[in-house]
């Protein structure tokens, strides 16, 4: 009978030794002298590696030339102590087999230190890197934990359209989603391209948000949530943007913007905690790698309360700063990142939940205060990140809607169905929507939101 293969995961645990075992990976160094060879093998199953051992005796270097960095090898042999220092077991190489050869002259990845501006150009052998490993499989973690989280607390995940046919939310530009023929489409009797005569019968786009559908949802099955691709066709070129992204956004019939608070906070602790208590090693790694202060970073989010204060009461501290802003404040505008960085870095030092933003900056469904200036907002504020999560409490009241609708251009024939929402069993609700790879960026301490993704969508780049 044939051995089965092991994980190199599964062999650096393994307290059963002097047995054989077959293992399959990717070689990342050999090295060695005339006597014996060592093979530093990884399989993606945990950021460290397995140490081959091959004696020259049974392997010539005749027969090892193809064993070179980038190959794909299968190794059977025996699992031992190991004797040399950094590993606590090893496999004593009995039979190699080259499944897949990489010329050393050509493999992009032969040597280490690449930038990951260079990296970012063959993102289909990045994953090969320590960095990218680590990064993966954290964001496996964060969004199994995700779920994990909402199916503990009795929340239902709702799959929400990725093709939609209303424009309305205004979270940004839209992707348009059509069949028409790009050189001449069918024409109205104006001139317009008629979009009668499209796929839908009407256009359509990428979503930029599950949300309206969210609350569908919600005020009928109580908690639900959404995980799913969101599409932005904003021109932005930062480290925090990126015109493909997933977004998780839960959605609460009967919570007010106090509940919201309550679960953001306790929401993203959780996925935190989860990560450092699942991957240690990477967390290690990347701490080591990039950024000395990641690990106390999470301990520290995970330990202590979020600051939570109104956007007025934000405005006063900003004014009163004693730092050149590039951008002024004053009440009434919109928050630059500057801003947000300077609460939460240099003020408070710890996360910020902003709450009770003006009615003008944000979107036309949030409640309205008593005020009649400000909206039942939050924004919840990251060291390092700035915005991580955007939310609200939810106008409820069909008249009080339709108003903000008017005053803000929002056209009420092609969201009949939401307003439907207020006319029949209305119910006070809220939600929030978190970016899951500006979470991943967090929890990883990387610096640009481009290496938390596979494969990055931004302008100008859709090459993989
Ligand atoms: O603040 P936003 O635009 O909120 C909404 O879309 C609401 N519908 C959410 C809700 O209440 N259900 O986006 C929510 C979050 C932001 O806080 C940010 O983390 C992330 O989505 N985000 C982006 N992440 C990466 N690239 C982009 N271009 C992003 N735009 C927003
Ligand atoms: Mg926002």
């Amino acid at each position: 009978m044939s051995v089965r293969r092991s994980s190199v995961q599964q062999l650096l645990q393994s307290q059963e030794l002097e047995r054989e075992v077959v293992v399959k990976g990717w070689v990342r160094t050999r090295r060695g002298n005339k006597y014996v060879q060592f093979i530093a093998l990884n399989d993606g199953s945990t950021i460290h590696n397995l140490q081959v051992v091959a004696d020259a005796e049974k392997f010539p270097e005749e027969t090892l030339k193809d064993v070179a960095t980038g190959a794909c090898v299968s190794v059977r042999g025996q699992l031992v102590a190991s004797q040399g220092k950094g590993q606590s077991v090893e496999v004593q190489a009995v039979e190699i087999e080259v499944l897949g050869k990489a010329d050393p002259e050509q493999y992009p990845l032969q040597k280490k230190g690449h930038s990951l501006e260079f990296l970012r150009e063959i993102a289909h052998l990045r994953p090969r890197t320590n960095t990218f490993g680590a990064v993966l499989r954290l964001r496996h973690a964060l969004a199994f934990a995700v779920h994990q989280y909402f199916n503990d607390h009795g929340f239902y995940y709702i799959h929400t359209p990725i093709i939609t046919g209303s424009d309305a939310e205004g979270a940004g530009q839209m992707f348009r989603v059509t069949t028409l023929p790009d050189d001449h489409p069918p024409r109205t009797a104006s001139g317009s391209v008629d979009y009668a005569e499209d796929f839908f019968g009407k256009q359509t786009n990428l979503t930029v948000s599950g949300q309206l559908e969210g609350e569908i949802a919600a005020l009928a099955l109580g908690k639900v949530y959404t995980f799913g691709p969101t599409f932005r066709a904003e021109n932005s070129n930062t480290a925090r943007h990126l015109a493909e992204f997933w977004m998780i956004e839960p959605e609460v019939a009967f919570n007010d913007l106090q509940d919201n608070m309550e679960l953001a906070e306790d929401f993203l602790k959780s996925l935190v905690r989860y990560a450092l208590e699942k991957c240690p090693d990477d967390l290690q790694f990347l701490n080591d790698q990039y950024d000395k202060e990641l690990l106390s970073r999470l301990q520290f989010v995970v330990d202590n309360e979020f600051q939570r204060l109104t956007y007025t009461e934000a405005v006063e501290i900003l004014k009163t700063a004693k730092q050149k802003f590039e951008f002024p404040v004053d009440w009434g505008t919109d928050l630059q990142s500057e801003h947000e960085r300077y609460l939460v870095e240099k003020h408070f030092k710890k996360p910020v939940i902003l709450t009770d933003y003006p009615k003008d900056i944000k979107a036309f469904y949030m409640k309205l205060n008593d005020d009649n200036r400000t909206v039942r907002a939050m924004d919840v504020l990251f060291p390092g990140i700035g915005e991580i999560i955007g939310g609200s409490q939810r106008e409820e009241d069909l008249e009080k809607l339709r108003t903000r609708m008017q005053q803000m251009n929002v056209p009420e024939e092609e969201l009949w169905w939401y307003l439907d929402l207020r006319r029949f069993g209305s119910a006070p609700h809220a939600g929030f929507g978190l970016g899951f790879e500006r979470l991943v960026l967090f929890v990883t301490g990387m610096g640009n939101i481009r290496d938390v993704i596979p494969f990055p969508r931004f302008p100008k780049n859709a090459e993989f």
